[in-house]
């Protein structure tokens, strides 16, 4: 690991890349976090703690870190959360917020100042961007999961969905589908269960512009075609293993 990367992917929204060659399998895996700067920035995925000097040097050749307002993640895991309290702690303005199961089962514990629970659909206006919390347990998995929507650019930022190893492009209107069914066969990552498909396909159904991963690149195809096909996997999963 020796750089993080920062590129803006839409109107004043940022992703941060490091790829480490020693995990996610010997291809290596890519680690994305997602800043939108707005009048009130926000950063979701905190990164691991280890990391946490690279990705703060990231985000300070677009903005100063004690600006950060906001602070989320998907689920609690090291990549999503690791780092979260020196991003609090740097940005002493900044408020951690997740789902009201991620506040009550991890986040009001772990956080060092009291964290925001917002409900499944609830937005936050940041002033210039607006972010919609959409709550999917167990999926990609983890029981507090949730995703989080910008409405003003379309994009959906999807955490662990359409995972991939390797070190990932800034942006694809390719096939992502394959190498995450790849991945996916050998990590057996996602929380397969009833719910699956169907959240997946509600996801869809927000047309998102852009499918923002957390280890793969900036998705700039067809979202809603990529998703839909996602859970058509899994649902087929789902059957074969019944
Ligand atoms: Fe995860
Ligand atoms: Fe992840």
């Amino acid at each position: 690991m020796t750089e993080t990367r920062i590129d803006e992917i839409g109107d004043r929204i940022y992703r941060l890349s490091t790829f480490v060659s020693s995990a996610g399998g010997p291809n290596g895996i890519t680690f994305c976090e997602y800043l939108v700067d707005a009048e009130e920035p926000l950063l979701f995925h905190c990164g691991h703690r280890q990391r946490f000097p690279l990705g703060a040097a990231a985000v300070a050749r677009v903005m100063p870190v004690g600006r950060l307002k906001w602070i989320s993640y998907s689920h609690a895991e090291a990549d999503e959360a690791g780092a979260m309290n020196e991003w609090l702690g740097a940005a002493p303005g900044a408020t951690a917020f997740h789902g009201r199961f991620g506040c009550n089962i991890w986040l009001n514990d772990a956080a060092i100042r009291p964290p925001r629970a917002v409900k499944d659909g609830e937005t936050i206006d940041l002033g210039g961007k607006r972010v919609r919390w959409i709550g999917t347990p167990h999926l990609p998995h983890c029981w507090d999961a949730g995703l989080l929507y910008e409405e003003t650019t379309g994009t959906l930022f999807c955490s662990d969905l359409f995972a991939q190893p390797g070190e990932a492009a800034l942006f694809s209107d390719g096939d992502i589908l394959a190498p995450a069914i790849a991945f996916e066969a050998g990590a057996h990552a996602t929380s397969l269960g009833p719910t699956t498909g169907k959240m997946i396909r509600k996801l869809a159904d927000l047309k998102p512009r852009r499918l923002a991963l957390m280890h793969g690149p900036v998705y700039t195809g067809d979202g809603a075609a990529a998703l839909n096909a996602l859970a058509d996997y899994f649902d087929a999963e789902l059957r074969a293993a019944l």
